[in-house]
């Protein structure tokens, strides 16, 4: 595997796979990497003959006060953990090879996708940042895949509606969430909790059981579903930040399951802020064929 830290250097490590007709995935990545991120890797290589993991920490898109300079940064661990896992090149670019003097541009995903949830707690330049800088990074590697996870469902929704509206010419795929045997998502902000913490932060996957039994034993109110997620967080001592279901593509607000509905939430332990979600299915009214 290689290291490469400049956008020339990067399409010309490119060229050679380009003009041998191998194909090339995307996996964008702010490192720390864990089993989450090789998962994605591990997806992107069995779908195409190269594999690029980006690594940048995009200070754009942490809101002020935000844990920019605490975020975990191991680059030589995760080189290590890259080149083990198949990857070909990794793209470690410092801040001004992204972002040179002058950097002007903003692309933004407006409405009701980046209004809700993450784009209420982060603000809305939490994701016009995230856009900003896949959109980048798409026409930097032009990939044919880009391989994002379904730990982040809103991020996925935004990038996937940034790419079709724009026509950007790759394919995304999403990968589902990673967990700990216990059940946490991985996160590289896990890092930051102390055990104690750590044991506390598994309200969050109980709170998505609780409400995942609630819709097998037949509750349809999205408002009673979310209640119980609130309840059962609330029980083991972490207060949500939201606990909300929506439409898993739009983001918009649910108030009957009906066909697919995205359970997300978001919480502090301690001073770590966590996310997580899962997906509820229920047989839709309109489309239900099964035979009773
Ligand atoms: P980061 O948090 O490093 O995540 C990189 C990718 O790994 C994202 O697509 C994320 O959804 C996925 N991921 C994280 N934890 C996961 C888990 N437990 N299981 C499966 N996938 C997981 O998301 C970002 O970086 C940034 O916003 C980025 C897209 C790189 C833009 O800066």
């Amino acid at each position: 595997m290689r290291t490469v830290r400049t956008v020339s250097e990067l399409r010309a490590a490119l060229n050679a796979p380009r003009r041998a007709q191998q194909t090339i995935a995307l996996v964008p990545t702010m490192g720390a990497l864990h089993d989450g991120h090789r998962a994605l890797m591990r997806h992107a290589a069995t779908l195409c003959d190269v594999v690029v993991v980006s690594l940048f920490v995009n200070p754009t898109q942490f809101a002020p006060g935000e844990d920019l300079d605490a975020y975990p940064r191991h680059e030589p661990r995760d080189a290590e953990i890259a080149a083990e896992t198949g990857v070909d090149l990794l793209f470690a670019p410092a801040t001004a090879e992204v972002y040179p003097d002058g950097f002007a541009t903003t692309v933004t995903v407006a409405g009701e996708l980046t209004d809700v949830l993450e784009g209420v707690s982060r603000g809305a330049e939490h994701f016009a940042a995230v856009t900003t800088v896949v959109l980048k990074l798409l026409n930097i590697v032009d990939p044919e895949i880009a391989v994002f996870g379904q730990k982040d469902a809103q991020q996925a929704a935004v990038v996937r509606r940034m790419v079709r509206d724009l026509d950007v010419a790759v394919r995304v795929e999403v990968c589902p969430t990673v967990r700990d045997g216990d059940g946490l998502a991985l996160s590289s902000r896990n890092a930051y909790m102390s055990e104690s913490e750590r044991e506390r932060a598994l309200a969050l996957k109980r709170a998505l059981e609780a409400a995942e039994r609630e819709v097998a034993g037949g509750e349809r109110d999205a408002g009673h579903v979310a209640a119980c997620a609130r309840g059962e967080m609330s029980r083991l001592g972490v207060e949500p930040e939201y606990v909300e279901l929506v439409d898993p593509q739009t983001m918009r607000p649910l108030s009957t399951l009906n066909g697919e509905a995205l359970l997300a939430l978001a919480a502090r332990v301690g001073r770590t802020r966590l996310i997580d979600n899962t997906l509820l299915r229920t047989a839709s009214s309109k489309t239900d064929s099964t035979p009773s």
